[in-house]
């Protein structure tokens, strides 16, 4: 039960917006302390008692579609490895050889088994450990003790989460309604990685009071200019950016709106990921943070569109070519914060009333770190003999 309001009710929120020219807006205004996007202390508390401690989408399920399909990437500065194995299940691991640390897997693809490229010992799907080449040369060593170290990883909604420490934060996975479906597929993943705060560009999914003014030849053209529908759901956001055809919507009875081309859902999955949904795909967003100031920005495109791909060829192509010279000017914007920083103007970064999503993020980020134990300042992950 997300209780988001179904795609009819929005529009009606929409379309009353747009003639009554008001937007949703929040209880009241936001005050985040600049220092926390400068803070060496507080990065390293969102590092380890949030993107560590929560259940995070680590990849779309589409990402992994047959058994030994895997993933390695980082995740919070911890190097992941995802695989499904042969019984379907999802799982994560460490991404680390039990003998001497090799990474057993970078990028994608698919295997039987996880041979290390050093030594060559070799892991099933599932992490046992099957194989130590010469093993006389380890006297007294039990395999069993030295399958791959799991994470918890649980696939939900068509995605793949992954929670690296044990931390007791519960519903989280619960709250998040279903985005993807078995129809969806992989069209691909890119990435950039960009020299701003990651919070600084998940603050630039989260509202369209920026839409005339940065991107005023690209997007203020087709949707309108602070026009929202705001909606939370457990810590995370629904933002409705509307097209301006959606006024042709106006047309038809209620039962008969889609939503379907006509607006953008960006929903902001607490803490670091973004799904936004777009004519022709479906694009699922990771911020890993790797530094305070450095950000690096994953972006899986899915498609569920029945046609043959090359039949959607040149739309998508036309759409995604749009997308990336709004993008080029959210990245602009986000890095000039960026520096801004430095300039010591700012105490507080006063988030206002249209930009609700925004203090509801850091509401939540601020809870799970005042609420957690004392932070800790070294990486706990030293562990299991
Ligand atoms: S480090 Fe992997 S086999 Fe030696
Ligand atoms: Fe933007």
């Amino acid at each position: 039960m997300t209780g988001l309001s179904d795609d009819r009710e929005v529009v009606q929120r929409i379309l009353d917006h747009i003639d009554n020219r008001t937007t949703d807006l929040g209880e009241a205004c936001w005050r985040e302390p600049v220092e926390n996007y400068v803070s060496e202390k507080r990065f390293a508390a969102e590092m380890h008692l949030v993107l560590r401690r929560y259940p995070t989408p680590f990849c779309p399920s589409a990402a992994l579609p047959d058994a030994g399909s895997y993933l390695a990437r980082e995740a919070a500065g911890t190097p992941i490895l995802a695989v499904r194995g042969d019984d379907g299940r999802v799982r994560a691991f460490r991404n680390a050889c039990r003998h001497r640390g090799t990474m057993l897997a970078e990028g994608a693809g698919c295997e039987k088994a996880f041979v290390c490229r050093y030594h060559g010992w070799t892991y099933a799907l599932d992490g046992a450990l099957r194989h130590v080449p010469h093993e006389y040369g380890f006297p007294g060593l039990d395999k069993n003790e030295r399958g791959l170290v799991p994470v918890s990883a649980v696939e939900s909604n068509g995605l793949v989460f992954v929670t690296q420490e044990r931390s007791g934060i519960t519903g989280a996975v619960d709250a998040i309604p279903d985005l993807f479906y078995p129809s969806h597929r992989l069209l691909g993943c890119s990435e950039e990685e960009v020299v701003t705060n990651w919070k600084i560009v998940t603050e630039g999914f989260l509202e369209g009071y920026h839409i005339r003014s940065t991107h005023r030849e690209t997007f203020y053209p087709i949707q309108y200019d602070n026009l929202n529908v705001v909606e939370r759901f457990g810590r995370n956001s629904r933002i409705a950016f509307p097209y301006r055809r959606i006024e042709k919507l106006r047309a038809l009875p209620p039962e008969q709106r889609s939503v379907q081309a006509m607006l953008t859902y960006v929903y902001h999955l607490f803490p670091n990921v973004m799904v936004a949904t777009f004519p022709y795909t479906i694009l699922m967003v990771v911020l890993e943070p790797l530094a305070i100031d450095r950000t690096r920005i994953l972006t899986y495109a899915l498609t569920d569109r029945t046609s043959r791909p090359e039949d959607d060829q040149e739309p998508r192509q036309r759409s995604q070519d749009f997308l990336l010279a709004g993008t080029v000017e959210d990245r602009a914007v986000a890095r000039s914060v960026q520096r801004g920083l430095g300039s010591g103007a700012n105490e507080i970064f006063e988030f206002g009333r249209f930009e609700a999503a925004i203090g509801h993020f850091h509401r939540s980020l601020h809870a799970l770190i005042d609420d957690a134990p004392a932070v800790r300042a070294e990486p706990a992950r030293a562990r299991r003999a």
